[in-house]
């Protein structure tokens, strides 16, 4: 929520600032803003509500001169979107300037207590009382900026990552994180700043994540400085990252969301490399060698995450039940953390996310680990917090995803998820061996069964029109596919904004079916598994009521074409496999019936694709 980006250097800040702020636009959208010292020692601070492009198109008589700033894309929590509440803010006498991502939860405390001190403010943000606390300390104490900063956060409550200027000392940025992530990027007399590397990669390849509670002192022409915030030194961690600019441009295609449905192919043959051996017959994953003892005595297993992550939980339910026999609880990490769950030495948690920075998740791996559960960790980013945070886990290497609706991710985890229950049962014996390297031979087959499934593409580009008039939709599926019915109908929420639910197919008849006429769109997820024609009876239910059935069949089906409005044929596969392949025409969906309908498909109102607020 929110991204952050800073420099400091030789070079001009502001062309590296706003390359920087379109990277994390991801991030938050509701507004944008640089402060810079200027040639000539000025605090320039310029602000524009909504995107990136907005606040260049305002910077552009002004002056932007200057090696050293800090910028800011803001997901607003605190004050509504606007240029008032956009970051960065100035101090009161407008020598600080500061950009924040998090929330101060005790702002309001602070804010009346420097009022009652004549401080002044000018927006509704919690943001703009820390770096009035920082003054205040400043001034009223006659600390340093960074002594202040010690002290200011010694006083605040809640989760931040934040980077402060001084016009007075143009040579030094101070940042520090809590809860919020924050990397430090280290080139040749120059130091970069952002939420995630993505900003800083185009200049070096050297970086250092801040760990929670650390404060980092970068100062032109002197070595970074990282210490706690009671002034500790700490020892600096240097890292290479590994991305490159191909996977975080859109390489040709017309929306990021799109790449990351295409590249889906190429991005399971990543996640499956080096853990399924060249034979296509077994499953090693390095978490499973380390920790083998831990996870094949988990008498249960609890899944923490949110959103998306949260179905491809769903789905590993699912898998770790049916292939290694070992209940699992699938939870939404929000709900978790607050519920003072039950949570035993011998349980298994893993946790789910992209991002790896989601605050919620992040809370319940702290819950979990304090009840001393083992906790896993399934992620995408690099570094982030939530791998750095857990005893061990496995990333899914699908590459940065930057559309704010998620689909590669999701694909991923579903395959990581796979590998790993496949790995579990395979040691506990709950499945055959002969059926263990059927089942892993066919995982390895699923990368070319989803290169035919994106074949629909065409077919669906033309279908989509025919939804746009719709007000809300219906998403039908049982076993396997009724979580992916459940992210279908997400994908549709999330980027064209028509409601949209996902249900069992057979509770259905319980309630949703009384919304069924001839205006509703059903789509229905019928491929051919153990509950084919118990899905057939539940189609045959809507076209009773004048419902509107699409439906998602396997090759070689006759039947349904019988019922339904519209079919879209997929290659076969195991049933606990379908999810990876019918995902596509449902993402597919969502994005051409938002694409027809004009919406902002890569940043969708009121989203961000990384949740670091609780
Ligand atoms: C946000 C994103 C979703 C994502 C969810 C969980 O809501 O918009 O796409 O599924 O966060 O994020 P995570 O990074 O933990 O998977």
């Amino acid at each position: 929520m929110c991204g952050i980006v800073g420099y400091i250097g030789t070079k001009r800040a502001y062309p590296i600032l706003i390359k920087g702020l379109k990277r994390l636009e991801y991030r938050g959208y509701d507004s944008a803003g640089v402060a810079m010292i200027s040639d000539s020692g000025d605090l320039n601070v310029y602000k524009a509500k909504g995107k990136v492009d907005n606040l260049t198109e305002y910077c552009s008589d002004k002056d932007v001169s200057g090696c050293v700033g800090i910028a800011h894309t803001r997901w607003a929590t605190h004050g509504e979107p606007s240029a008032r509440n956009a970051h960065p803010h100035y101090s009161q006498s407008r020598n600080l300037a500061i950009i924040h991502n998090g929330i101060i939860e005790n702002y309001a405390d602070i804010k009346t207590k420097l009022q009652a001190q004549g401080v002044e403010f000018k927006s509704d943000t919690d943001t703009e009382v820390l770096v009035r606390l920082v003054e205040y300390i400043m001034e009223k104490k006659n600390l340093s900026l960074l002594e202040a900063v010690q002290v200011a956060l010694h006083q605040v409550i809640g989760a931040y990552a934040i980077a402060i200027v001084d016009k007075r000392d143009p040579r030094q940025i101070i940042a520090a994180r809590k809860q919020s992530p924050l990397v430090v990027g280290i080139g040749e007399n120059e130091f970069f700043l952002g939420s995630d590397a993505s900003p800083i990669i185009d200049y070096t390849d050297k970086v250092v994540y801040l760990e929670d509670g650390n404060i980092a002192v970068i100062r032109l022409g002197a070595e970074l400085r990282v210490m706690s915030i009671l002034g500790e030194e700490q020892e600096l961690k240097v890292k290479t990252v590994d991305i490159n600019l191909g996977q975080i441009e859109k390489g040709g295609y017309e929306h990021f969301m799109l790449k990351e449905i295409f590249e889906q192919p190429e991005c399971l043959k990543n996640c499956m490399r080096g853990r399924i051996n060249v034979e296509g017959d077994h499953v090693t994953l390095s978490a499973m060698i380390d920790y083998r003892q831990q996870l094949l005595n988990a008498k249960r297993i609890i899944i923490v995450a949110c959103g998306t992550s949260w179905h491809a939980g769903l789905i590993g339910k699912q898998l770790f039940e049916s292939l290694c026999r070992i209940p699992v609880e699938v939870e939404y990490a929000s709900e978790f953390r607050y519920r003072d769950p039950v949570i035993y030495p011998d349980d298994v948690v893993i946790a789910i996310s992209q991002s790896g920075e989601t605050a919620d998740t992040l809370a319940a791996i702290e819950l979990a680990r304090k009840a001393g559960a083992f906790v896993f960790g399934v992620c995408n980013a690099i570094g982030a917090s939530i791998p750095r945070q857990t005893q061990t886990g496995v990333y899914i290497h699908v590459g940065p995803e930057i559309g704010v609706a998620s689909t590669k991710a999701f694909t991923g985890q579903v395959t990581v998820l796979s590998m790993l229950a496949l790995c579990l049962a395979n040691e506990r014996r709950t499945i055959p061996g002969e059926q263990y390297k059927e089942m892993v031979a066919e995982l390895t087959r699923i990368p070319e069964k989803m290169e035919e499934a994106l074949k629909t593409n065409e077919q669906i580009e033309r279908l989509a029109p025919i939804f746009t008039y719709a007000k809300n939709c219906l998403y039908l599926g049982r076993g396997y596919n009724y979580p992916l019915a459940l992210e279908g109908a997400l994908k549709l929420k999330e980027i064209s904004y028509i409601h949209a639910e996902g249900y069992p197919a057979a509770e259905m008849k319980h309630g949703p079916i009384a919304l069924i006429d001839s205006e509703m769109p059903v789509f229905v997820i019928a491929t051919r598994d153990r509950l084919y024609e118990k899905v057939i009876s539940n189609i045959q239910e809507v076209r009773a009521r004048g419902g509107r059935v699409t439906a998602l069949v396997t090759e070689g089906d006759t039947q349904i074409c019988k019922f339904a409005d519209h079919v879209i044929t997929l290659p076969d596969t195991l049933e606990c496999f379908q999810p990876l392949i019918a995902s596509i025409p449902l993402q597919l969906l969502a994005y051409h019936i938002a694409v027809c309908k004009g919406k902002d498909v890569d940043r969708p109102r009121n989203l961000a694709k990384s949740v670091t607020v609780e």
